[in-house]
């Protein structure tokens, strides 16, 4: 037999897997049709400011130098923005990065970790990756149990536990009043991973002031979002100066593109027009739960920049829609998880996505009936 280089025992077990198919692979598969609406990766189809765009302009021709490895003029811009430290702040390339970045700092083989049915893949897949156990636990009412997340980290002693407020796939969110108190009741001994992706898209009174003096939670966030910079990879940590630094040993001091780290600044920079495409957002997520009603479906109440939407049938029919949707070149994506894979995932998006959209979703549910 030829003799090749041997995996880890953890690698041969893994599955080759994507934590999610992107829509340009979809479209590949379907020979090259491209999609018409694109509703299903949770972007921000209005697009980063206009100064972002200027700025990229401006300095494309830089992109031959590295970035600062230290992110310095960003992360200082967030700290003052935030109203805490530099040190307070670590930068990656998306959250998905720094999820993986503090699954290496907490996992090794049959660690514990804690995270809702159906939550966030992104990070199941990294806690996979690290050889982690994931104990999960049921949604209740659409909403990510917090009594449930917290039972499960006491008696499995899990020294990391996630959820996202508000939430993907639901777009339900809780109010900062329970989140304090999830916090108050967490051992000591474990982290809470708080992903606040969608944090500017959520009412003011969901977050909880900032705590840079718990060691014990990450708050993330992205330009991704409400900033409409998918593309560029952008998010950060906001923790304890100790937990902060501690990423210091393990991220790829030089995986930011420079652009990236422009692009991101001049977003920060520009609150006038997050407010504008916030606002938009807001306006496109009750265009979407308007269209959902009137083709007799339920609408999830959405602090995100989706609408999750009730199909109010089964898992099956549910992927029905949605490839009966795909088959339209409307591009969205489901829940898979059970009880919330009766329900279709909807993004925001520019007034003739949304158009065509409405268009095209009548004909799917009749085509599935
Ligand atoms: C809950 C949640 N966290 C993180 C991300 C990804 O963020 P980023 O683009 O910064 O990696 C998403 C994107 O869909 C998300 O829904």
């Amino acid at each position: 037999m030829r003799m090749e280089p041997l995996f880890t025992p953890l690698i041969d077990s893994l599955p080759s897997t994507v934590p999610f198919v992107g829509p340009e692979a979809l479209e590949r598969k379907r020979g090259g049709r491209p999609f018409r609406a694109r509703l299903g990766a949770n972007e921000n189809g209005f697009g980063p400011a206009p100064s972002v765009i200027a700025a990229l302009q401006e300095h494309a021709g830089e992109v031959w130098q590295y970035a600062d490895p230290e992110n310095f003029d960003l992360k200082r811009a967030l700290a003052t923005h935030l109203d805490v430290a530099p040190a307070n702040v670590v930068v990656g390339e998306g959250v998905d990065t720094l999820l993986g970045l503090t699954v290496r700092q907490y996992v090794r083989e049959d660690t514990p970790v804690v995270t809702s049915l159906g939550a966030y893949p992104t990070f199941n897949f990294h806690v996979a990756g690290f050889g982690g156990r994931l104990v999960t636990v049921p949604y209740r009412d659409d909403l990510e149990d917090l009594d449930g997340l917290l039972a499960a980290v006491k008696r499995e002693q899990a020294p990391l536990v996630y959820f996202s407020n508000p939430d993907n796939p639901m777009g339900t969110w809780w109010e900062a009043a329970e989140i304090e108190r999830f916090i108050d009741a967490l051992p000591a001994s474990t982290m809470l991973v708080l992903d606040e992706a969608y944090g500017e898209t959520a009412p003011a009174t969901a977050l909880p002031p900032l705590d840079v003096s718990r060691p014990n939670v990450l708050r993330m966030r992205t330009f991704s979002k409400a900033y409409g910079l998918a593309g560029m990879r952008c998010g950060y940590a906001i923790g304890a100066e100790k937990q902060i630094n501690a990423f210091d040993k393990v991220r790829n001091h030089f995986g930011m593109n420079k652009l990236t780290q422009i692009a991101a600044l001049a977003a920060l920079k520009d609150q006038d027009y997050l407010k504008v495409v916030t606002g938009r957002i807001v306006a496109a997520r009750e265009r979407i739960a308007t269209i959902a009603v009137r083709n007799g479906l339920k609408a999830i109440p959405s602090a995100t920049n989706f609408v999750t939407i009730d199909c109010q049938r089964d898992g099956p029919y549910a992927v029905a829609v949605l490839n009966a949707l795909i088959d339209r070149d409307v591009f969205v994506r489901k829940p898979m998880a059970p009880v919330l894979d009766r329900c279709i995932r909807v993004s925001v998006g520019a007034d003739e996505e949304l158009d065509f959209f409405e268009q095209q979703l009548p004909h799917a549910l009749a085509a599935v009936k």
